[in-house]
């Protein structure tokens, strides 16, 4: 099949080179020159753990391209996927969905012959209908179905997520285009994994409801986590004993400092809008919303009890900055209002992270960013696991008390047993857990 993909951005560059490895001919598209040059060179922009090596295998195979130009791809593609962003429009919380609209713009005057057009990009319920009307109204000769193609891919995690996916759901109302979804993830299903065809805003309304119900799942368990602090019970031991009915399955059941990055927060929103203006609020996500947003800056009131109630002076050692491992994406991160809580309340931050650090530095000011961990805790009164790196892991407690000022470790990951912690002379505070 030939693909052009609209939109070289983290969904668009990990779907074009996975959809190539499956034997596709796909071209990326992105309007930004600087990107596509860079592309071109095997640079890639995002840090995404084994993509650099599948998109450089697919180039040279001849099955992925990358290029600004629209038209001609457009053209001679089966189908056009739309993998632009849509950012939390600022002032109401809607996705703004100006890039795609103009995609769908762009799309209808360039296409040739039958086209398949579908919308990767997380948009709300009935924008396939408005992507739809757009493409007639600029050129009603258009032979386009349009179809509502939802990615489930996780940061860090993505190019198996997109291989061996759960399912993958497929949008459409009436037949056409159905035929062609099917051949472009025939590789899958013959991987067993389960195709859903459904209509287009249940497609739609799939993805929002995933993501809301996993963030639901998070806060869920972030509260239980507090609670067992109260009662002197452990949070591991619930999740796994909840875990365990298949009913509520185990997993996204990790109590943390609450759930960040680039969609979780964004979509949640979103969908609490829609409902909202549909007039059928969905008040477990407004709840979820505002509980996750209190709980990052709780995280620093933890710390602050945690180093006896005052911090004013007193230097923090953050590990990890971005909103989770293996990725340098720094949206939402809970470490941005942990670090602000912090500062605001007087304390001296130093911090490290694998990835994070440049980002962070654009995002957040008067920061000591550290070489490695050891650095950070150098004559650090409280060291604070914010995200959990392999690295921060199996740290060396020994070399780490021996750098700290006093030695206390708030682990807000849960990624150490207390009992090893305790046995090198720390004191040690976490998350849901007894002691
Ligand atoms: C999420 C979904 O998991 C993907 O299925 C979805 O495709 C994607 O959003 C999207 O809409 O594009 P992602 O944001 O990359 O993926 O990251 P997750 O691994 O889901 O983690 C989100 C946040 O929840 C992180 O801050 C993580 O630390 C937190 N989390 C996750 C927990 O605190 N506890 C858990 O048990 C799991």
């Amino acid at each position: 099949m030939r693909i052009a993909m609209i939109g070289s951005g983290y969904v668009g560059l990990v779907s074009g080179a996975c959809l190539a490895d499956f034997g596709h001919d796909v071209t990326c598209i992105d309007k930004d020159a600087a990107k596509i040059e860079a592309l071109k060179q095997n640079q890639i922009p995002i840090f995404e753990p084994g993509l650099e090596a599948l998109v450089a295998s697919n180039v040279r195979a001849g099955r992925l391209s990358f290029t600004t130009e629209f038209e001609g791809p457009v053209a001679a593609a089966d189908v056009v996927f739309i993998a632009v962003g849509t950012p939390s429009r600022r002032g109401d919380g809607h996705a703004d969905l100006s890039y795609v609209y103009a995609a769908a713009r762009e799309i209808a005057l360039a296409v040739k012959g039958f086209t398949v057009v579908v919308t990767k990009s997380t948009v709300p319920v009935g924008t396939g209908d408005e992507v739809e009307r757009v493409i007639r109204e600029a050129n009603p000769d258009a032979d386009v179905a349009v179809v509502s193609n939802p990615e489930f891919l996780r940061e860090g995690a993505a190019i198996a997520d997109f291989k061996r996916p759960d399912r993958i759901v497929v949008g459409l109302d009436g037949d056409r285009g159905k035929e062609a979804m099917s051949e472009v993830y025939r590789p899958l299903y013959l991987n067993q994994a389960p195709i859903l065809f459904t209509s287009r805003r249940s497609s739609e309304l799939i993805k929002y409801a995933a993501n809301a119900f996993l963030a639901m799942k998070i806060t869920f368990i972030n509260e239980m986590a507090d609670l067992c602090e109260s009662v002197g019970a452990d949070v591991q031991a619930v999740s796994r004993g909840i875990g365990l009915d298949n009913r509520i399955g185990s997993k996204f059941l990790h109590a943390g400092p609450g759930y960040g990055g680039s969609c979780f927060p964004k979509d949640t929103i979103a969908l609490v809008k829609t409902a909202q203006d549909q007039g059928t609020p969905l008040r477990l996500i407004e709840t979820t919303v505002s509980i996750n947003d209190q709980r990052k800056r709780a995280m620093a009131r933890k710390v602050i009890q945690a180093s006896g109630g005052e911090i004013r002076g007193k230097k923090v050692a953050i590990l990890g900055l971005t909103f989770k491992p293996n990725t340098d994406d720094m949206r939402e991160a809970p470490s941005l209002s942990i670090i602000q809580a912090l500062q605001d309340a007087g304390a001296r931050v130093s911090a490290f992270d694998p990835e994070g650090m440049e980002p962070a530095r654009q995002l957040l000011g008067g920061v000591d960013y550290a070489s490695d961990a050891y650095d950070a805790a150098q004559d650090a009164d409280v060291l604070v696991i914010v995200t959990e790196w392999d690295v921060f892991r199996a740290l060396d407690l020994k070399r780490l008390k021996a750098a700290m000022k006093s030695p206390l470790m708030v682990d807000l990951r849960n990624i150490y047993r207390r009992d090893d912690v305790v046995r090198e002379g720390f004191r040690y505070v976490s998350i849901g857990r007894p002691g």
